[in-house]
């Protein structure tokens, strides 16, 4: 160390001249990488999303013997599926993108569709099967994209929402064949 030199001189910054005023700093993965996983991201977000307004429309309309069961597992789904939903859109933006925020928007690019309010308890839970089977297909393509372009976040992530959909899917399924 030369005579002037005090540590409080030393360099301020790791980064290069060039990667200190080129802003933002992006993640590692090119625009076509990007926009191939954030639209895989965005397709189950659709989906999910249509699928929590389903719980919530047969947690406060689910009749008969089963209500007290069904009521409260349904409320326990939903909560867990506003906690996978938000972590998918905050996903989307970690990577720059704009999540799709609107009604409209998941209605149009959803598989999954909206029922009406008045099913029995059996055709309520037959519906969620059903839309368990939907969902973990487009987690399945999250996790297939995510693998292939080296998204370990996106892939974590998503793996745990498949082993949480399995077993509700273990769980409804059983109690329909009680
Ligand atoms: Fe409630």
């Amino acid at each position: 160390m030369k005579a002037t030199e005090h540590p409080e001189q030393a360099a301020q910054t790791q980064l290069d001249n060039r990667l200190a005023k080129a802003k933002p700093v992006k993640l590692g993965w090119s625009p076509e990488e990007t926009e191939e996983i954030t639209q895989a991201l965005n397709d189950l977000l659709a989906n999910y999303s249509i699928h929590y307004q389903k719980l919530r429309n047969y947690h406060w309309n689910v009749k008969g013997a089963d209500f007290f069961d069904l009521h409260e597992q349904f409320e326990q789904q939903y909560t867990e599926a506003l906690r996978n939903i938000d972590d998918v859109a905050e996903r989307i933006r970690i990577f720059g993108k704009t999540p799709l925020s609107t009604l409209k928007e998941y209605l149009e690019a959803a598989e999954i569709k909206e029922t009406g309010s008045q099913l029995s308890s059996e055709l309520m839970v037959r519906e969620l099967l059903s839309d368990y089977r939907i969902l973990l297909q487009y987690m399945f393509n999250v996790v297939e994209v995510a693998v292939r372009h080296s998204d370990s976040g996106t892939e974590e992530m998503v793996k745990v929402f498949i082993n949480q959909l399995e077993k509700h899917h273990w769980m409804l399924s059983s109690f329909m064949s009680k």
